[in-house]
């Protein structure tokens, strides 16, 4: 018997973070276009893409680490909700009938069968446009800083970031892989947009470089185990209502969980979980709102494997 996955949908139970999710979901509210009618369905693919219940992972990391760095200022939820518009962007074209072919987004109908495919591709174009525009037209932070935060977002978006990993995804997950390029792959796919969202909020608090540097491992681990943990629970012992996606779209896919098993999966996801939490707790010392906000974010995922093996092989006593 496999153990499911049961990853925590919601975020973790801090009151806080509670409210800061709901502060970044209202101000994406504010920056997407209203939808000028029924016909406007470019817009309305831009909201329900982006305010379709997501977990927000990326903007609450984005404002956590920056407020743990000690800089504080409503410029950061206007960067966070940039990096939720490309996210969505990610998801909207991952989801198409050319790629993952998927039917069902954050419980949703997927945009492409729900608007038809022109729309989702042009709705992806205008959240990433909108993104870019929001970044570069930040008032507050000063041009120097906007130029590289904007560098950083496109730089994880282009050909070294989202759309190489997609593309190795796509194009070379069908054969037989090591695991080494497999972890590859997820960098670019989904570690690449953590790290700029980090390092986005390590360039507004104007971090020391050392500070940035331990940051950036932190957002390397924190992706690999992201994207394990999404992988894990991508089987048939999970369902479409605990994850509110497809199930079973990596199969036939070399992934790590095919490649190494379930619990040597479990415990790779451990060893990147213990580095991510070594680097952040270095980077910040004791700052601990992202450190508490990551943990909780994979706390199913972190029972112990010794433990696990005893729940799977029933051996206990
Ligand atoms: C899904 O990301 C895509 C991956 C990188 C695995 P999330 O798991 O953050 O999706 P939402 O935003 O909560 O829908
Ligand atoms: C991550 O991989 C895709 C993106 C980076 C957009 P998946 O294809 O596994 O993501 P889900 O499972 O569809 O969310
Ligand atoms: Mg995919
Ligand atoms: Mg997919
Ligand atoms: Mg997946």
């Amino acid at each position: 018997m496999v153990l499911p996955v049961t990853a925590t949908q919601d975020a973790p139970p801090s009151c806080d973070v509670r409210a800061l999710r709901q502060e970044v979901e209202q101000r994406l509210a504010e920056l997407l276009p209203e939808a000028g009618g029924e016909r406007d369905l470019i817009a309305l693919a831009m909201r329900e893409s982006t305010l379709a219940p997501g977990k927000r992972v990326r903007p609450l990391l984005l404002v956590l680490t920056a407020r743990d760095l000690g800089y504080d200022d409503p410029s950061l939820l206007d960067l966070a909700c940039a990096v939720e518009m490309v996210h969505a962007a990610s998801l909207v074209l991952d989801d198409m009938p050319c790629m993952d072919n998927a039917r069902l987004r954050r419980g949703r109908p997927t945009i492409h069968l729900h608007f038809g495919e022109d729309v989702a591709i042009l709705t992806a174009v205008a959240l990433l446009t909108r993104a870019f525009h929001l970044v570069s037209s930040l008032s507050s932070v000063p041009p120097l800083l906007r130029t590289q935060l904007v560098g950083g977002l496109a730089n994880a978006v282009g050909t070294q970031g989202l759309v190489k990993g997609q593309y190795q995804d796509l194009r070379e997950g069908t054969r037989a892989r090591s695991a080494d390029e497999i972890a590859s792959t997820n960098d670019l796919k989904t570690s690449v947009l953590f790290s700029a969202t980090i390092d986005m909020a390590a360039i507004i608090a104007q971090a020391d470089e050392s500070v940035r540097v331990t940051l950036g491992s932190f957002a390397s681990e924190l992706g690999q185990a992201f994207q394990l943990l999404d992988d894990l629970r991508d089987t048939r012992d999970n369902d479409t209502a605990t994850t509110g996606k497809d199930i079973c779209k990596d199969e036939g896919k070399s992934t790590l969980i095919a490649l190494l098993g379930v619990e040597a999966a479990h415990r790779r996801l451990g060893m990147h979980l213990h580095h991510a939490d070594a680097h952040l707790s270095r980077a910040l010392g004791d700052r601990q709102d992202t450190r508490a906000f990551v943990r909780a974010l994979f706390d199913a995922a972190m029972i112990p494997a010794v433990q696990r093996t005893t729940v799977l092989t029933g051996a206990a006593g």
